[in-house]
C-alpha cells in the first residue's frame, strides 16, 4: 500500500479508537471530556502512532496492542499542543485548522483537558488490553513517563521558553532543546514496537538512533514550515518563531543550511535501519515524508 494511504489508514483507526475510549455520554464532568475530545479527535497527521504501529510491525506485534500504545502517545502529544498554545506559552489561536482549545472552551478547561489527556495516556497503557504481560506494560509506562516528563518533552518546552529570552543560541543548545521537546516522543514512538515485543537491545538501539535523527529532522521541518508556509496550508499560525526569538536550526544555519541538515539527518536515520533490511521500508519512507511534508 502506498505510504500516504498507510498513514491515513492508521490515522483513521486512531481516531475511531480515541472516540471509543473517551465517551462523553456517561461522563460526570462532560465539559472536560468534550475539551479532551476536541483537542485529540479529527485532524492531526498521527505520525507518532503511525511510527508505533510501523515499529511494531517489525516484530509482528498484534495490531490492537500497537494501536492502543499509539493512542496513548497521541494523547500525550495532543496535551502538549493544548498547553503549548496557551497564552502563557506560544499564545496561539489556531491549531489543526480550528480554534485552539482555550479559545473554543476557556483557559481553565484547556489546562484541565491537557491534564486529562496526560493522565489518560497512562490509564490506556496500564490496561491489560494494551498488553497481557504486566512487565511489558510497566516498561511502556516507565518509558512514556520519561519521554513526556522533565527529562523529555516538558523539559524541552521549558528550555524552549527560556531560550526566547536570550539573544543568541548555539548548536549544542538547539540540539538538546529540540531533542527533548520533540525528539523524546518520537523516541518512545519508535522504541514502542520493540518494547511491546520485548525485543533485544540491538534492535532497540537501532530504533532509538533512527528516532533521534527523525525527531530533530521533524522539528527542523516544523521550523521551516513556520517560515515558508501559510496558516491555510498548515492549520496553525505561521511566521511566529523568529519574532518570538525561538531557538531553531534556521536561526543558526539559515533556511538552506537547516534544510540540508534535515536531509542529512534523514540519511543517518535510514542508515540506522540497516539491521532490519527490507522490512523497514515504510520507516525509511516515513523519514523522507517528515522533511518533505507540506503540513
Ligand atoms: C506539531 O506536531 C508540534 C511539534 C512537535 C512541532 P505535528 O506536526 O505532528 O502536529 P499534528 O499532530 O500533525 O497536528
Ligand atoms: C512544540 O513546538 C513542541 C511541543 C512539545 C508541543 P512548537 O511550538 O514549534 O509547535 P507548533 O509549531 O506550535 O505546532
Ligand atoms: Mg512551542
Ligand atoms: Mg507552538
Ligand atoms: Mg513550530
Amino acid at each position: 500500500m502506498p505510504f500516504l494511504d498507510e498513514l491515513s489508514n492508521t490515522a483513521d483507526e486512531i481516531d475511531v479508537l480515541l472516540g471509543r475510549l473517551m465517551p462523553v455520554e456517561s461522563a460526570p464532568a462532560k465539559r472536560v471530556i468534550e475539551a479532551m475530545r476536541y483537542a485529540s479527535i479529527g485532524q492531526g497527521k498521527r505520525l507518532r502512532p503511525f511510527l508505533v504501529c510501523e515499529s511494531a510491525k517489525l516484530f509482528d506485534v498484534e495490531r490492537p496492542h500497537a494501536l492502543r500504545t499509539g493512542a496513548a502517545l497521541e494523547c500525550i502529544h495532543c496535551y502538549s499542543l493544548v498547553h503549548d498554545d496557551l497564552p502563557a506559552m506560544d499564545d496561539d489561536d489556531l491549531r489543526r485548522g480550528k480554534p485552539t482549545t482555550h479559545i473554543a472552551f476557556d483557559e481553565a478547561a484547556a489546562i484541565l483537558a491537557g491534564d486529562g489527556l496526560l493522565t489518560f495516556a497512562f490509564e490506556i497503557l496500564a490496561s491489560p488490553e494494551t498488553h497481557p504481560d504486566a512487565a511489558v506494560r510497566s516498561d511502556l509506562v516507565g518509558q512514556l513517563a520519561i519521554a513526556a516528563g522533565a527529562a523529555g518533552m516538558v523539559g524541552g518546552q521549558m528550555l524552549d521558553l527560556e531560550a526566547e529570552a536570550r539573544e543568541s543560541h548555539d548548536l549544542d543548545e538547539i540540539i538538546t532543546l529540540q531533542g527533548m521537546k520533540t525528539g523524546a516522543l518520537f523516541r518512545f514512538a519508535c522504541e514502542a514496537g520493540a518494547i511491546l515485543a520485548a525485543a533485544g537491545s540491538q534492535e532497540r538501539s537501532a530504533l532509538s538512533t533512527y528516532a533521534d535523527r527523525i525527531g530533530l529532522a521533524f522539528q527542523i521541518a516544523d521550523d521551516v514550515l513556520d517560515q515558508e508556509s501559510t496558516p491555510e496550508q498548515l492549520g496553525k499560525q505561521t511566521q511566529k518563531d523568529a519574532e518570538a526569538g525561538k531557538a531553531t536550526f534556521i536561526d543558526l544555519l539559515g533556511l538552506d543550511g537547516a534544510k540540508a541538515r534535515a536531509h542529512q539527518l534523514v540519511d543517518e536515520a535510514c542508515a540506522a535501519l540497516d539491521v532490519f533490511g527490507n522490512r523497514a521500508g515504510i520507516l525509511r519512507e516515513a523519514a523522507l515524508f517528515i522533511v518533505e511534508r507540506k503540513n
